[in-house]
């Protein structure tokens, strides 16, 4: 199977992390999503003993919490020394509330207002990772209110391509982050920021992309960023003591996409910065990563009960079940793929192709077409693969569909860390 903590137990039923998925289905209804935390955690040791064996002291992976988060997710962090990167005022305030240490946490984002600002440093924020002349301006005034030096880093454009999604392209020059190298204006930005009283320059960060299974676009990336940070010493006299290369590293889906060693293109990345810092006499900058897929997808799985099953003769089958594009919208947006299995019968032959349906009222509302599955009928339980990444972060209440709870699987047994909504949480904010 795919992932080793998957099994199938005697019943036929799928296992995930020990634990019988129809049992769990049946304990916390569906659409349900369940995480294993042990493989939350080794992977956030993975990074953080590869990034200290192969990267300059003081390297360190802040979790990009974008992908999930919940005030569960950022007491894990803390318990494993992780730092977090933080894109809003939401996930900035759920990890104050989980008692994450703020000054290991990154503010991100294109378009901070100055009440983001404001609240971020009350908040004891560590580091702004600031993408503009208009954000650095107004992070310089609130600092200056406040009588202390803001520690920043500067969101810049290497402009690589790492042959990834379009949609999830990031490190593009014209793309709305940063500043681009290539144009003269991340020059402009880091001039300003030394410039600035309340301003502590501490370096460069970039993100080249999502779902990157080599690690040959890092090197590029870390190549460029470090040939301009010597262009930058030389010129102004300014080292930057930190460089961050950002997210990114891939997972697999499904068989097709193979299998990714992070720790070995870590090791990788590491040997070419030593490299590259000698031959350009750079004292080697702390390295910082912000792996928000690979800490959290195949650490989760979502169940979901089938409810209708229709066939189209001469067309094509379809198997829909209680949950869809509002917990999970990957398929709707970037035509995710997934492996789909089917939990309550996993030893039945898998001889009926169908399409997996959403509850949403519109065609577009699928999880995955062209899945094998024995052919099923209403109330058997599916699993969806791989969905701890960018799926409950990205689920919504459209069509008035509550949020299904995200139920942990921990050492000691099972646990709810966000329970379900209800259907009075669905009017709770009406008037
Ligand atoms: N750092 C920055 C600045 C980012 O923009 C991102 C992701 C990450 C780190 C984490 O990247 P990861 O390690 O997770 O690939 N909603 C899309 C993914 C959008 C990613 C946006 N930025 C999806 O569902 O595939």
């Amino acid at each position: 199977m795919i992932y080793k903590n998957l099994a199938v137990n005697q019943a036929g039923h799928l296992t995930f992390a020990g634990h019988d998925t129809t049992a769990l289905a049946q304990q916390y209804g569906t659409p349900l999503m369940v995480m294993d935390e042990a493989v939350i955690r080794s992977r956030c040791r993975e990074y953080k003993q590869a990034m200290e064996a192969y990267l300059p002291a003081g390297s360190q992976p802040l979790y990009a919490s974008k992908a999930l988060s919940l005030k569960r997710i950022y007491e894990i962090m803390r318990e494993e020394n992780m730092g977090v990167d933080v894109v809003s005022a939401g996930e900035l305030y759920t990890a104050v509330r989980a008692g994450f240490p703020m000054e290991n946490a990154y503010f991100h984002g294109n378009s901070k207002t100055d009440a983001d600002i404001r609240f971020a440093m009350e908040n004891g924020i560590g580091y702004f990772v600031c993408d503009s002349m208009d954000e650095l301006t107004a992070i310089n005034a609130e600092a200056a209110r406040r009588g202390a030096r803001q520690k920043v880093l500067l969101r810049l454009t290497p402009g690589i391509d790492p042959h990834t999604h379009e949609k999830i392209n990031t490190g593009r020059i014209d793309c709305k982050f940063g500043a681009a190298i290539e144009t003269g204006q991340a020059e402009e930005l880091i001039l300003h920021a030394l410039s600035l009283e309340y301003i502590d320059l501490r370096g460069y960060h970039c993100h080249i992309g999502s779902q990157i299974f080599d690690h040959a676009p890092f090197c590029d990336a870390a190549i460029l960023m470090l040939e301009f940070m010597a262009q930058i010493k030389e010129k102004h006299g300014f080292s930057a003591p930190v460089l961050n290369l950002g997210g990114g590293m891939g997972v697999p889906y499904t068989e097709a996409d193979g299998s990714i060693d992070y720790a070995a293109n870590i090791r990788n990345i590491g040997k070419l910065i030593s490299e590259t810092c000698q031959r350009l006499k750079l004292d080697p900058p702390a390295i910082l990563m912000e792996p928000g897929r690979s800490i959290v997808a195949d650490a989760g799985m979502t169940l979901y009960h089938v409810t209708t099953v229709k066939q189209i003769p001469g067309f094509k089958n379809y198997a829909a079940v209680d949950g869809g594009m509002a917990d999970n919208p990957r398929f709707a947006l970037y035509q995710a793929a997934y492996t789909v299995l089917p939990a309550s019968r996993m030893n039945d032959a898998r001889d009926f192709v169908c399409t997996i349906a959403g509850c949403c009222c519109e065609s577009g509302d699928l999880i995955q077409e062209d899945v094998a599955l024995p052919k099923p009928n209403r109330g058997d339980l599916l699993a969806v693969l791989t969905t701890g990444a960018y799926n409950y972060s990205m689920a919504s209440n459209y069509n008035r569909i509550p949020r299904p709870p995200v139920v942990m699987l921990g050492a000691d047994g099972p646990y709810v860390a966000v329970r379900r909504e209800t259907l009075a949480d669905l009017v709770g904010y009406d008037r």
